[in-house]
Formats: C-alpha cells, structure tokens, sequence
C-alpha cells in the first residue's frame, strides 16, 4: 500500500506570494507602479464574502492597491456596468473581478464580458478565453483555479505532459474547459467527463492526471484511480459531520482523500490544496495586468 504525497497548496501559494511581494515592490522601486485590483460582489452570499475578504487581503499584503465595491443585492444592471465601466477607465487599476455567482436578476454573461479584456484577472472575457484555446497565451488571463492546477501537476510531472492522459471531470467555464485547454497546451492527451459521461469511473482509472471539479462531495473514491496517478482536486463541499455526538459542518473536496492517497502518487488536499494557490493566480494576474497595462511585458 502506497501513501500519496499531500501536494501542500498553502505552501506553494505562500513561496508564490512571496516572489509576487518582491516583484511588487520593484516594481514600486523602478517604476513607480502600484498594481491595483477591484473586487465588486453584489448582494451578501456569505461564502463569496469570505472569499471577497481573502482576496483584499492578499491584494494588501503582496502590497498592492485593493478596493472592494460591494453593491445592493437588488442593484440593477445599469448600476453593476455603470460601475465597471468607472473600473475600466480608472487608471489605477489593473485587475477587476466580478465575484460569482451574481443574484439571479442580473445577466451574468453581459457583466463578465463588460471587463475590458486588458483588466480581466478572471480570464472569462471571450477574447481570454479565445487566446487560450488558441494557445496564444503570450498576453492572454488565464482563470485562476486552472491556472493554480496547472502550477501543481507542473511540480509533480514538470512542464511537459506529452504521454500522459489526463482525465477532467466537469465541464464548466470556470474550471473544467479551461483546464483541459491549458493541459492541452502542455502536451497532455485530455479527457472531458461530466454528468452524462457513461462509466465515469472506468475512464477516471486511465488517468494519468485527475483533476476533479464536479461540486460533489467525495464522489471520486481510490477504486477508481489508477496507480500512481496525480490527483487535483478541485471541489469545495460544505457537509456535516458528527464530531462526539455534535453536528459539525466541514470543509471536504469531490475526492475520497483517504482512499485516494491509497492509490496515487500525489494528491492535493481540501482545504489547503487548490484554494490557496486560486488566490494567489489572482494576484500573479493582476501583477501581470499591471505589468502589461505600463507596457513592461507580461513578466
Ligand atoms: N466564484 C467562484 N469562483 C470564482 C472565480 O474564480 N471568480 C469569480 N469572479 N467568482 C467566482
């Protein structure tokens, strides 16, 4: 029996924002240039609020200029692209991101795509996301979730994925598209699984590369993997648990970690996988978002 290594996301986004810090700082040094991200949530979901509030803080402390909007949950339309039309013409900042899901009123595609592409740290304007599938990533954003995937199984397996089969579960534009294009890009031979997909676990267990961002509770179990695969797993489920007769809520992934740490060479864990590494690509974008705004290159 094999015990997988715990790819520690809270350690690689620590040393990432660290080196974005510094970057920051020169930049601060030898150009005068503050990177400045706007985060605009409307309405008070309370997990995008916790969300909204990580992302102020580590905009703060890799020392960038950070503001929050934060609107009615009744806004209008008008109001939510009078506000980003303001963002997109004011010059200091560089990064803006819409925090999703918006209340249901509201036309989510008309609001992400109103984001000059320039300032689109999300990565979901269609011309990010048109430069991605075409692999013309030179000055194209990336979303931050595929993107911190991307950094882990690079750490595991290196740049180059050529050989490899990689398995995505999930089809979403967030997540699960973007994914399979940057593995794609990286030479992988990629699989997109999803709802409707016949024997999901059968095509799981010819995965080389797994990465899990369905949004069900330990759905992915270490019988459907195969040995010495790397596990990315992307969900983040709320359940509860009993904890000495009481009802707790916990924090849990879309994989069986236990089982799934039986079987793999390498698994990220949740929490402390893919979310601190998400938080952190914002920032690595809105830097970069700054960097290509002043026309000094994307890095
Ligand atoms: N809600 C959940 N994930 C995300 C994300 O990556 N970006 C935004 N803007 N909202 C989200």
């Amino acid at each position: 029996m094999t015990t997988a290594r715990r790819i520690d996301g809270k350690v690689m986004a620590a040393e990432l924002s660290a080196k974005i810090t510094r970057e920051t700082a020169a930049l601060l040094r030898e150009h005068a240039l503050v990177p400045g991200l706007a985060v605009v949530i409307v309405g008070e979901d309370p997990a995008s609020q916790v969300y909204v509030r990580n992302k102020k803080r580590t905009a703060e402390a890799c020392g960038f200029h950070s503001v929050q909007h934060t609107l009615a949950t009744n806004s209008t339309q008008e109001t939510v692209l009078a506000l980003i039309d303001e963002l997109n013409n004011d010059d200091s900042i560089h990064g803006i991101l819409v925090q999703l899901p918006l209340p249901a009123h509201l036309d989510e595609q008309q609001v992400t795509q109103a984001v000059v592409p320039g300032k689109d740290v999300d990565g979901f304007h269609f011309i990010n996301i048109g430069k991605l599938t075409s692999g013309n990533t030179s000055d194209a954003f990336v979303p931050c979730t595929p993107a911190g995937c991307m950094l882990m199984i690079e750490a595991e397996l290196g740049a180059n994925l050529s050989g490899y089969n990689a398995v995505v579960i999930g089809r979403s534009n967030i997540v699960g598209k973007p994914m399979a294009s940057l593995l794609l890009q990286a030479n992988a031979t990629v699989t997109v699984t999803h709802s409707r997909t016949a024997d999901l676990p059968g095509v799981v267990r010819t995965a080389d590369i797994v990465v899990a961002a369905v949004g069900r509770a330990n759905i992915v179990s270490g019988d459907w993997i195969k040995p010495g695969a790397v596990v990315i797993d992307v969900g983040i489920n709320r359940i509860d648990v009993s904890v000495d007769g009481e009802t707790r809520s916990r924090l849990t992934g879309d994989i069986d970690y236990d089982s799934v740490c039986k079987v793999a060479a390498a698994a990220t864990p949740v929490p402390g996988g893919v979310g601190p590494m998400t938080i952190v690509m914002l920032m690595a974008n809105t830097l970069r978002a700054a960097r290509l705004a002043s026309g000094l290159g994307a890095d």
